[in-house]
């Protein structure tokens, strides 16, 4: 049995929401109306491109044009205020019947994704990326984009996303690091430094997928970002780490 709080269900254990996720969600509820203005306008100030071309990007290494006919099941970890939904449905191919599931920590992010999509092929919860509360191989995407660089325990997070995908489909994380192939001036090293001020070495954590994830790629797609992609192996992985408790869609 989960709490349901204004029609949100909160699908984790307060008690193992820790260090670092503590700090991130208080952060992220607090000043959550602050951050979509703030990525507008700073990633070009700083030097990272525009915000729609690093999305563009991202999106399209979920291959979403692959999907179908049957109806799917996208998830997204860390939605925040539902930046990505739009990119997300506008990829699919026509006619394509699915769900996009959106998890996060804060609920100040969420309900501001709430407020500003009514979709109703959007299914929304609190959860921690930690203990994705889906069972294993249920979606046909898994995407995030923002956070994994300062979860509590990447590696984890990392075995979640790829436990709850189907063999196969790519695994799609998007986060922040100084393209190291970039004639980087002081201004951007300054800027990044600034941007990821809670974070002494930002980076990918190429190292942290599953032990068994196949095609791992480890990409720039911005002066700031990275973007790795895995998929998991068909017969299921085996690194796994099991979630508290299984939610199954309707
Ligand atoms: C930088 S924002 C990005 C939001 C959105 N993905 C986007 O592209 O605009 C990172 C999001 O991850 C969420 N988050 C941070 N730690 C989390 C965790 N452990 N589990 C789930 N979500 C988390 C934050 O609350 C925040 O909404």
């Amino acid at each position: 049995m989960w709490p349901i709080e204004r029609g949100l269900a909160r699908l984790y254990e307060e008690r193992e929401v820790r260090g670092n996720d503590r700090l991130l969600r208080a952060i992220y509820h607090h000043l959550a109306p602050l951050h979509d203005p703030v990525v507008a306008v700073a990633l070009p100030l700083c030097g990272s491109g525009r915000e729609t071309e690093l999305r563009r990007r991202a999106i399209a290494r979920m291959a979403l044009g692959e999907l179908g006919p049957d109806p799917v099941r996208i998830l997204e970890v860390g939605i925040g205020s539902g930046s990505n939904v739009g990119w997300i449905r506008d990829h699919l191919p026509a006619g394509v019947r699915f769900e996009l599931w959106g998890v996060d920590l804060a609920e100040g992010m969420i309900r501001l994704c709430e407020r500003r999509w009514s979709e109703p092929f959007l299914r929304l919860a609190m959860a921690d990326a930690h203990a994705l509360p889906f069972p294993d191989g249920f979606f046909d995407r898994v995407v995030h984009i923002g956070a994994t660089n300062n979860y509590r325990d990447p590696e984890r997070a990392l075995a979640e996303m790829g436990r709850v995908a189907r063999a196969g489909t790519p695994v799609v994380v998007v986060d922040e690091r100084l393209d190291p192939g970039a004639r980087n001036s002081l201004y951007h090293r300054a800027m990044f430094r600034l941007v990821t001020f809670y974070d002494w070495a930002p980076r990918a954590p190429a190292s942290l997928v599953p032990r068994d994830a196949v095609e791992v790629r480890d990409e720039q797609i911005a002066r700031f970002f990275y973007c790795l992609t895995f998929r998991m192996p068909a017969g299921g992985p085996s690194s796994v780490i099991r979630a508290a408790g299984p939610f199954e869609a309707t």
